[in-house]
């Protein structure tokens, strides 16, 4: 039950165990502009679909949320284009690092799963085909499900990418070659780029993903986002392709459905329960945040609540 839970004294029984915690990570520098990013910042709001609000930290300052933002245009696109999405990307977890290259190759172009970075290239090829203005058209959407306005890109973290995207490149020309990206390279890969660099804080997160934890429908706001079963799909995505080669390792640890982005940012969901956003810039050997994971890992301890 979610009122049996005191959020409050958890989340100060973390907040001090975690400043004596070390944090073995290490900053995504292969974007320059994420290099710059204060390592020591850790901030963590929890939101319940009753919306009350828990949170510490620097819970409140915006950040690069990187691939946290795949979940978002999965949604869009998936709104938009039905089911016929997956005959473009599927849905099993790769076992590979999110930005390889090697299986898209064996399997003729077709990635993995939408959260690896070719599988979001695939749904950002989606978007350019089906939307007027594909950047202001998915800002507007992401504006909308959160009830956030000011929410916006990074121009400086998109121009960062694109400078040193190589991999995306490779990537995209790639999947250009077996026929799965319909439109222009640079095109498809700018929307990308602008998609990765959009900046949110934590308590912006858990608004936006709130319909997650809730069936589709977002309660702050009153919004239905997404239909139950799409909800579903989404969320299952999330537990087994979220964390790329270490999804099995989230689940195991923290046994909820979640994303990870490279700006050292994690959201997960406790479907009817709450929506939960972390944010510690350093990240493990696999892309993940070392801190955010062990946070959430303490608090579906100290909870003694996951799906499972
Ligand atoms: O394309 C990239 O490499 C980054 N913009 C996003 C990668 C990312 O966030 C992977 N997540 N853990």
């Amino acid at each position: 039950m979610i009122n049996t839970i005191d959020y409050h004294h958890i989340f100060s029984e973390i907040a001090s165990e975690f400043k004596e915690v070390d944090d073995l990570g290490a900053i995504a520098n292969y974007i320059p502009e994420l290099g710059k990013v204060d390592p020591t910042k850790l901030g963590v709001h929890l939101t319940t679909v009753d919306n009350q609000h828990y949170a510490f930290g620097d819970a409140d300052e915006p950040f690069s949320i990187q691939s946290v933002a795949k979940v978002l245009s999965l949604t869009l696109a998936l709104k938009i284009m039905g089911g016929d999405l997956w005959n473009r990307v599927g849905v099993e977890p790769s076992g590979s690092p999110f930005n390889s290259l090697v299986q898209l190759e064996y399997e003729k172009g077709i990635p993995r799963n939408p959260f690896i970075n070719a599988g979001a290239i695939v749904i950002c090829d989606i978007l350019v085909t089906c939307l007027d203005d594909p950047k202001n058209d998915l800002l507007a959407f992401i504006r909308k499900i959160s009830g956030i306005d000011s929410i916006n890109y990074s121009s400086k973290v998109a121009e960062s990418e694109k400078k040193c995207g190589y991999r995306n490149y490779a990537l995209v020309n790639l999947m250009k070659d077996f026929g799965n990206i319909h439109n222009d390279v640079d095109i498809v890969l700018d929307l990308y780029f602008y998609l990765c660099s959009i900046e949110m804080t934590c308590k912006e997160l858990t608004n936006a993903f709130m319909f997650l934890a809730s069936g589709g429908m977002n309660p702050i706001i009153n919004e239905r986002v997404i239909s139950l079963t799409r909800t579903k799909r989404i969320n299952s995505v999330m537990l087994t392709c979220g964390f790329y080669d270490e999804a099995g390792e989230f689940a195991f640890r923290v046994g909820l459905p979640g994303k990870s982005g490279v700006g050292g940012g994690i959201v997960a969901i406790h479907p009817g329960k709450f929506c939960i956003a972390v944010w510690s810039p350093k990240l493990n050997a696999k892309g993940n945040s070392y801190k955010g994971m062990k946070v959430l890992e303490a608090l579906t301890t100290k909870t003694k609540c996951s799906i499972f």
